[in-house]
């Protein structure tokens, strides 16, 4: 296994010394995964780069990160990022109900010094709660756990850079305790769905990958890997079906998300095969504002022969 700079090792699942191989590990777990995110995916293993990944909603971003875990059998530790998520929530914060408690019993005694071993210890290890990042970073083990950062494009400027300054070094400074560096740095998995553009510097320490929508063949496959009730030609017209209604220029266009959602009803409705009365019924599985749904009904037609709105 190779050595990168700064001490970074690799972490690549048993038995994987390739891409391809790789990709056929990612299978098993039930992730099927064009060539060039195997390719990311492995390089972001083997060099031990953070994998920033962007796209639309329901391309499975996040579960690239959930899939990972399963294959390399370690923790997955996760930080869904939101506007204003600062270090408290994403790193550490000091245990004030227990600090306050560990105040009062000190001052139960009377000898100076005994009070003051007390308050001496308030800023220690026993008071301070872990969160992901810390966690991940002090996380012991053979193989370092996998942090996923969640949706980082939506928490502000502010956290980003500091995001940043972790992710180079993968080292936390507590001004009260020291710095806590990672003996082995976590397996870090960024996704974004590009509300807004995450800056270069963050990106420049990733390996980047953007996650489209896949190609009729690999949903189809996708479908019946992950709804085993629904037979070749049922997950056929539902993803003809879907890739047409991401052709409509939707306010917001199906993800996989939605089309295995959508498969899962249609078969637990017992349906063989798509018609247009079944869209109708089953369109909000699929489909979630009410514009695109009425242009969706409009074109069910098309949509059943995959001939385009
Ligand atoms: N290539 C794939 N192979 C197998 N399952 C997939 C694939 N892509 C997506 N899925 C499935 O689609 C669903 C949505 O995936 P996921 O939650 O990872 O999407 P996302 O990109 O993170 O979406 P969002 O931006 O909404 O968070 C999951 O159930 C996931 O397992
Ligand atoms: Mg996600």
């Amino acid at each position: 296994m190779s050595e990168a700079g700064n001490g970074r090792r690799g972490a690549l699942p048993p038995g994987v010394s390739r891409s391809l191989e790789l990709g056929e590990k990612l299978r098993g777990e039930g992730y099927l995964a064009d060539e060039g995110l195997a390719t990311a995916i492995f390089l972001a293993l083997k060099l031990g780069r953070p994998l920033f990944l962007e796209g639309e909603a329901g391309v499975g971003k996040t579960e690239v990160a959930k899939v990972l875990s399963r294959l390399l059998d370690t923790p997955l530790i996760r930080l869904q990022c939101y506007e204003g998520i600062d270090v408290h929530q994403a790193v550490y914060e000091w245990d004030y109900a227990r600090q306050l408690l560990h105040i009062r019993t000190a001052e139960a005694f009377g000898e100076r010094e005994e009070r003051q071993r007390f308050e001496d210890e308030l800023y220690t290890r026993q008071f301070l709660v872990s969160r992901p990042l810390l966690q991940a970073i002090e996380h012991e083990g053979a193989i370092p756990p996998v942090l996923l950062i969640d949706e980082v494009d939506r928490a502000d400027d502010e956290f980003e850079a500091f995001l940043l300054e972790i992710l180079s070094d993968f080292a936390i400074t507590i001004p009260e305790i020291g710095t806590v560096q990672a003996t082995r740095p976590p397996v870090a998995v960024l996704t974004s769905n590009r509300t807004r553009e995450v800056h270069d510097a963050l990106k420049r320490r990733c390996l980047y990958f953007y996650i489209d929508h896949p190609g009729l063949e690999r949903e189809v496959e996708i479908v019946r890997m992950r709804v085993p009730g629904a037979d070749e030609r049922l997950a056929r017209q539902v993803a003809t079906a879907v890739q047409g209604l991401r052709s409509m220029d939707l306010y917001k266009p199906p993800g996989v998300a939605e089309t295995l959602d959508w498969t899962e009803a249609l078969v637990a409705l017992g349906a063989k095969e798509l018609d247009e009365a079944l869209i109708e019924a089953t369109l909000g599985s699929v489909v979630k504002y009410r514009e695109d749904q009425q242009r969706a009904l409009g074109a069910s037609l098309s949509l059943l022969t995959g001939t385009g709105a």
